[in-house]
């Protein structure tokens, strides 16, 4: 399959696997990698130096393309820059923060970048700022979301009529079908998240990994509003933050509610009840845990039977 995206990162389908934090390392960006998407290292649950580490070994285990998806708020930043660009990343995609800070920098070293957007607005910005393509992220996705709560059906075709650059569909897709549906809108590709966290090499903790395949429709929510909205899997946490919004917690007394390693403590060190769980509401739909290849080619091949016959 040969399209805007596939020639942009020189993949073989225009599957991307989302950066995301306690879940894509080396292991999982390199399977999809090798499976012919574009696998991710989700660089903002890391330290410079662990970061390092996965660069080079994500080298060491696929001869193909990968990329580092990066946080632009995050602490560590100019040094995630410095090492990104002393690995030779070949694809950078940013998310969390304005695209004029970098991207000219990253390009002037030869790297691709995308950048995660949650609007037309925010496309057209990124597109002004030099990104080769951006994700276009709707509120049914797993992670950190957009204010405006526009949903992936409505924000394609409008990031697609805003700019010119290629457009990565994210937030709700983890089939074949619903990968047909985002390029029937004018995607060029999709970014897949929730479905990789159920994969083997995911390294998400396995209460985690378990409890997304039994979750069902209705189990996340958007949270922490006052902060950074993000979706999560409701348990005792997510109550305590429920609870306390009704109670008309101030944002000093969120963010002391949150604490520090919440996420950590969740989807790495497997404790579902206290740990913030980022998860999409696409895992209602998830039912089993894959080796990441497997993903990639029931995703493609149920897109491609999907396009010679697509109504049911
Ligand atoms: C566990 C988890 C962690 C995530 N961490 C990040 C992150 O570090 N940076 C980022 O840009 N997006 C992050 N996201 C969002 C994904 O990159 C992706 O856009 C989203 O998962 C797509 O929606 P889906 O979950 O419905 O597939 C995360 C998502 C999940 C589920």
């Amino acid at each position: 399959m040969q399209n805007r995206v596939t020639k942009l990162f020189n993949i073989e389908y225009p599957i991307i696997q989302a950066g995301m934090i306690w879940a894509s390392g080396w292991r999982l960006a390199s399977a999809v990698s090798n499976a012919g998407g574009l696998g991710i290292i989700g660089a903002g649950s890391m330290y410079p130096d662990v970061l390092r580490e996965h660069i080079q070994k994500c080298k060491a285990a696929t001869q193909k393309p990968f990329g580092v998806n990066l946080p632009l708020l995050y602490p560590d930043i100019d040094q995630h820059i410095q090492i990104i660009m002393e690995e030779k990343v070949p694809i950078v995609f940013t998310s969390a923060g304005n695209p004029k800070t970098w991207t000219a920098a990253l390009k002037e070293k030869g790297i691709t970048v995308v950048h995660v957007v949650s609007s037309s607005k925010f496309a057209l910005k990124a597109q002004q700022a030099g990104c080769d393509a951006v994700v276009a992220e709707g509120f049914e996705a797993g992670g950190h979301n957009g204010r405006e709560e526009t949903t992936t059906m409505v924000l394609i075709p409008t990031v697609c009529s805003a700019v010119d650059i290629p457009v990565i569909a994210a937030g709700g897709i983890a089939t074949g079908r619903q990968m047909l549906a985002a390029m029937v809108l004018g995607a060029d590709g999709v970014q897949v998240g929730s479905r990789f966290v159920a994969s083997t090499e995911a390294s998400s903790h396995m209460n985690f990994k378990n409890l997304v395949i039994a979750s069902q429709e209705g189990d996340t929510q958007l949270s922490l509003k006052q902060l950074t909205p993000v979706r999560l899997l409701k348990n005792h946490f997510f109550n305590q933050v429920q609870q306390a919004e009704a109670n008309c917690a101030t944002v000093d007394e969120l963010n002391k509610l949150l604490g520090r390693g919440r996420a950590k403590l969740g989807m790495f060190e497997g404790d579902m009840e206290e740990g913030e769980l980022e998860i999409g509401q696409v895992s209602a739909i998830i039912k089993d845990i894959k080796p990441a290849a497997e993903i990639v080619q029931e995703m493609y091949e149920e897109y491609s039977a999907a396009l010679k016959q697509p109504l049911k």
